[in-house]
């Protein structure tokens, strides 16, 4: 991993966003990161000073006793610092802790998918060493037990020749309740104690299927929250080549005056002509939701022209709802203009992809 510093954290929603984004802007200056707009950034946030503090005072053990796990070899402060989850609950770790002190009711819910999600976002590893009255627990099977820590998987918002010596991201603050307190999820807690000049571990992932080429095609960008993320990149990268192309951007997001990401910027792309059309799908402002996938029915007509004149359709966003209704949209555009049945017209958007002409970014 390399280290990149932290020079800007700008607010893009209102602070009252119910998911309130942050414009996080880093200097790769000292790294040897060589980005192209829709690659990913991932950054190791360490755990917190209090998360890691409350588990070596369960355990009693002094912060710089060196221990020896796996092919790791540090003090226990360290390790737990930046080597395991700490916050989510590790399903291993519970399912030691039920079959040891052979506790029925968990045991009876191992299996149940919705229950025990129930039970593991009501509690961090240390509520469950409570819950157990697991005092006798060795230190060593603890971590033996912990999940690794992952590295949190970015979109880059900026494109390198606008930005050759920085990377910006889009990154959206979680919260949730526990216990009638409210938490922030791990990166969002680290992003909220970091200042400017912290220095951050990051690598860079080339995100090969989600590459904007270098050709004059027309794009359709389909995004969903956060998912404007690497348009943003797309757009600065059109505007400073001056592709001769036309660049539309399809965006949903909840709220109009709280959650219109990048707003100033994408008016000012369509006052100069960079963006051709926007269209925006806010979904809690009316009485009825209205979804990225609606405006796609709505514009049908000329999403199928797009598609016969050789444009690409780029989505990124959320996975299990919104990836799914966008090419369930999709197909049903294939099959109003051709006489595919719906089987064929899924093999149809199935080759769109194959032949990268529809790239999706989703998770
Ligand atoms: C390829 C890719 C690109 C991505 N790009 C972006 C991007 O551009 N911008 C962006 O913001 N994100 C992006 N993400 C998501 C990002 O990687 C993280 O998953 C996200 O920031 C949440 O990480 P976290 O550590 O804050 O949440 P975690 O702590 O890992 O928690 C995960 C989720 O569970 C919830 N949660 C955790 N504990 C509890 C609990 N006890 N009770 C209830 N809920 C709980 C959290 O609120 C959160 O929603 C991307 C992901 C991928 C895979
Ligand atoms: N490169 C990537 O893979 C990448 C990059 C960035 C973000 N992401 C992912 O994208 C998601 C963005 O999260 P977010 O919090 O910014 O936004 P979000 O929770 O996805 O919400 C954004 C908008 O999508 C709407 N929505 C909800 N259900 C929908 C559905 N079935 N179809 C279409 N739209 C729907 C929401 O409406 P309501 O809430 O009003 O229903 C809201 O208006 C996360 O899952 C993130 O991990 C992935």
């Amino acid at each position: 991993m390399q280290k990149a510093k932290l020079i800007n954290k700008k607010l893009l929603s209102q602070p009252d966003a119910i998911k309130p984004v942050w414009q996080v802007s880093l200097d790769i200056t000292n790294t040897d990161l060589n980005y192209q707009v829709g690659d990913i950034l991932f950054i190791l946030a360490p755990n917190s000073d209090e998360d890691v503090q409350a588990i070596l005072d369960e355990f009693n053990i002094a912060p710089d006793t060196i221990i020896k796990i796996n092919n790791l070899e540090d003090k226990a402060y360290q390790l737990l610092k930046y080597h395991f989850e700490l916050g989510k609950v590790s399903f291993s770790l519970l399912q030691e802790l039920a079959n040891n002190f052979n506790d029925e009711y968990l045991l009876s819910i191992l299996l149940n998918k919705v229950e025990i999600e129930k039970f593991i976002h009501s509690k961090n590893n240390l509520d469950l060493l409570h819950y157990f009255n697991a005092n006798n627990l060795d230190f060593l099977a603890f971590l033996k037990l912990l999940k690794p820590l992952q590295k949190r998987a970015y979109s880059i918002s900026s494109c390198p020749f606008c930005y050759p010596d920085q990377i910006n991201l889009t990154i959206s603050q979680e919260s949730f309740y526990k216990n009638g307190k409210m938490h922030f999820s791990h990166f969002s807690n680290y992003l909220k104690n970091l200042n400017i000049g912290d220095e951050l571990e990051v690598e860079l992932l080339s995100n090969t299927g989600f590459h904007l080429p270098d050709s004059n095609n027309d794009i359709l960008m389909i995004g969903a929250g956060t998912g404007i993320a690497p348009y943003i990149g797309f757009l600065q990268e059109r505007e400073h080549k001056k592709t001769p192309a036309n660049n539309w951007l399809i965006f949903g997001n909840r709220h109009y005056e709280k959650d219109f990401l990048y707003q100033e910027e994408l008016e000012n792309w369509l006052e100069s002509g960079v963006l051709n059309q926007l269209d925006l799908a806010f979904s809690r402002d009316g009485n009825e939701k209205v979804y990225v996938q609606n405006l796609i029915h709505q514009h049908s007509e000329k999403i199928w022209k797009l598609i016969q004149k050789e444009g690409l359709i780029f989505l990124c966003g959320n996975a299990s709802k919104m990836a799914k209704a966008v090419d369930q949209a999709l197909v049903d555009i294939i099959q109003q203009y051709t006489e595919l049945d719906h089987k064929q017209a899924k093999k149809y958007l199935l080759n769109l992809r194959k032949s990268k002409r529809y790239m999706r970014d989703v998770y």
